[in-house]
């Protein structure tokens, strides 16, 4: 299958999918927060998804900035956690580290904490609408949130157990101070019920998995994928995560 993308920076789509390719770290990430503007500008209420990991990390410093500076407010906006640990202290929960990072910087008050119990968080998910925007990071084995390879297009929020790679990649986030063997995470079928999708894509660790993610069957094998079957998708990605296109 041939995907025409130029790994230059610019913008390519197929079919729903659209790709915005940036040149340096500071347009990758005002290009995420440009999206996150428009979405609240349009809904400031909104239901915003927000995903742990590395790659969000410049995003989330130029949200801090720009709420600081005056420039962008989610204050009114509502907030829904992708995925979490299962047992881990509260000084590695997700939930912890995503309202220092973003949450309380940003004002946000209502947040919507994922737990055990996938079919409440998805029953208050429900009535707040859904996610008008989920922004994703990838796996580098294309998992999306906890979606490990196997997750199925109709999996709903649920715990699952960690691949060994991930689990690895989990702890050298923190150092090797803490290892997840479980997490609880929104499931394929919830995560595409999103209005739209923003995926977070940088480094070229990952230019392999993004080359996979548009070019091979759409099936569990490969959960990424699946993001091809949603209508409204956007992929911001550096050019060293573009490389491969
Ligand atoms: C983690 C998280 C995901 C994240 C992904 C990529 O395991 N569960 O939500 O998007 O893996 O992480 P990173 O951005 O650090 O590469």
């Amino acid at each position: 299958m041939s995907f025409a993308v130029s790994p230059q920076p610019g913008h390519a789509s197929r079919g729903n999918l659209r790709i915005q390719v940036t040149q340096s770290q500071d347009q990758w990430a005002a290009a995420a927060a440009e999206h996150l503007a428009c979405v609240l500008r349009a809904k400031p209420e909104a239901c915003i998804g927000w995903p742990t990991g590395s790659t969000p990390l410049p995003l989330y410093a130029a949200l801090r900035r720009r709420a600081a500076a005056g420039t962008f407010d989610a204050s009114g906006s509502r907030a829904a956690m992708l995925d979490e640990y299962v047992n881990a202290p509260e000084e590695f929960s997700s939930y912890r580290w995503l309202r220092r990072q973003v949450w309380a910087p940003l004002g946000i008050a209502t947040v919507l904490r994922i737990t055990e119990d996938g079919e409440e968080f998805e029953r208050v998910l429900r009535t707040w609408g859904g996610c008008a925007l989920q922004l994703l990071g990838l796996g580098a084995n294309g998992h999306i949130a906890f979606n490990e390879p196997g997750a199925a297009v109709d999996s709903r929020t649920r715990a699952v157990k960690l691949t060994a790679e991930t689990a690895a990649a989990n702890a050298a986030y923190w150092g090797g101070r803490f290892t997840p063997a479980e997490a609880v995470t929104m499931g394929m079928a919830t995560i595409l019920e999103a209005s739209a999708i923003l995926l977070l894509v940088r480094g070229a660790a990952k230019a392999g998995v993004l080359r996979r993610m548009l070019q091979e069957p759409i099936g569990p094998q490969l959960p990424a994928t699946f993001l091809r079957e949603h209508k409204n998708v956007t992929i911001v990605a550096d050019q060293e995560a573009a490389a491969e296109l």
